[in-house]
């Protein structure tokens, strides 16, 4: 089975073609081709993401990064079995363009398309790597959007231990990088200037740290930075040593509640995804406690922690081989829990 995989929820475009054999593939392995056009520059001027510029942008980079991949592959559109696209959670407008070159496609060639939730695709994306998780595992998603631990008794069959009652992780770390004079997205920029600060220095908050439950709460972070930053003069240093103070207070936070929810289900199994999810100091905090408490983690490669086509074709793989929840009503869904997602056997 050959599926196109199409990525347009933000600032990403992401195209990819996954190749599943003949076979149900779980092992991520069939992988022929992918591509990305970030948009990264064409918003940093604005200091975060402008809806209509990136739907814009979208439209001009799809249809050539779909032929890119389908050479780069070796394949032809006409070997296509389906097309995989994001529905959703997502910007209306951006969601919208892969929705209608899937559709459109899709009609022409005589083939299905599946909307894929976005999560289920970062939930997912450590399964594109050699080393695949084994179901049950627990979920700590981490995008610029969301901030979850999902329970994964199986594909298609998630359910929601704790998320963020406020800003996601990533949208703390874009706010304090902004407040800090940083570059958007602010968590690279944030981790890159931390490197040389010190995070003792100024102690900032663990929001809910220790409440019995698997919430998270960020908005109070960027607050206190914000707090810092008024009662001093901003010196290189003291924006260094902020940097560091507030990437180990999310790093803290988020590794603490990680390890609570793998007690509380008395699952073995960790996967990390989403954008955060590519923060050095989280992956190195994480692999520190799997080894010594003894529970398995597992990560995406770098190039699927943040949005990409290949996870979008390898989820959309798992549902046009599984049965049901195939679709090729031309709709989007910008708001979308996973939980009202349908199981896929
Ligand atoms: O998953 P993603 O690419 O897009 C969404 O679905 O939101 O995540 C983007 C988020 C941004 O907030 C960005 O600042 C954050 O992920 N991010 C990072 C790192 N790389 C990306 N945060 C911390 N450390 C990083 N290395
Ligand atoms: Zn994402």
């Amino acid at each position: 089975m050959l599926v196109l995989g199409i990525e347009t929820s933000c600032d990403d475009t992401g195209v990819a073609v996954y190749d599943a054999g003949a076979t149900p593939d779980i092992e991520g392995s069939g992988l022929l081709a992918h591509a990305l056009h970030s948009q990264v520059s064409m918003h940093a001027d604005f200091g975060g993401v402008v809806p209509e510029l990136a739907s814009r942008d979208h439209i001009r980079r799809v249809l050539p990064l779909i032929r890119q991949v389908m050479s780069k592959g070796g394949r032809d559109l006409q070997d296509l079995d389906g097309i995989a696209y994001t529905q959703g959670p997502g910007l209306a407008g951006a969601l919208l363009v892969g929705a209608s070159i899937a559709a459109g496609l899709a009609y022409a060639l005589g083939i299905p398309a599946v909307g894929v939730h976005h999560l289920e695709g970062h939930l997912l994306s450590p399964l594109l790597s050699g080393d695949p998780p084994r179901l049950p595992f627990v979920a700590l998603l981490v995008s610029g959007g969301h901030t979850q631990l999902m329970r994964v008794d199986d594909i298609g069959r998630y359910v929601l231990l704790g998320e963020t009652l406020d800003d996601a992780a990533g949208e703390a770390f874009d706010k304090i990088a902004q407040l800090l004079g940083l570059g958007y997205p602010g968590g690279p920029a944030v981790s890159e200037l931390g490197q040389s600060g010190n995070p003792s220095r100024f102690r900032l908050p663990r929001p809910m740290l220790g409440s019995p439950d698997l919430d998270f709460s960020f908005s109070g972070l960027k607050t206190a930075v914000l707090t810092v930053l008024r009662q001093r003069a901003g010196d290189t240093r003291t924006y260094a040593d902020l940097a560091a103070a507030a990437e180990a207070a999310i790093v803290d936070v988020l590794t603490a509640k990680s390890l609570a929810a793998l007690e509380v289900t008395a699952i073995n199994e960790l996967v990390v995804a989403g954008g955060v999810g590519a923060n050095s100091r989280l992956r190195s905090r994480l692999s520190e406690e799997a080894r010594t408490r003894g529970f398995a983690i597992h990560y995406p490669e770098l190039q699927f922690c943040t949005d990409n086509g290949a996870m979008i074709a390898f989820a959309g793989v798992l549902r046009l081989q599984r049965g049901p929840g195939r679709s090729a009503a031309f709709t989007v869904r910008p708001r979308w829990d996973l939980e009202d997602l349908s199981p896929v056997s």
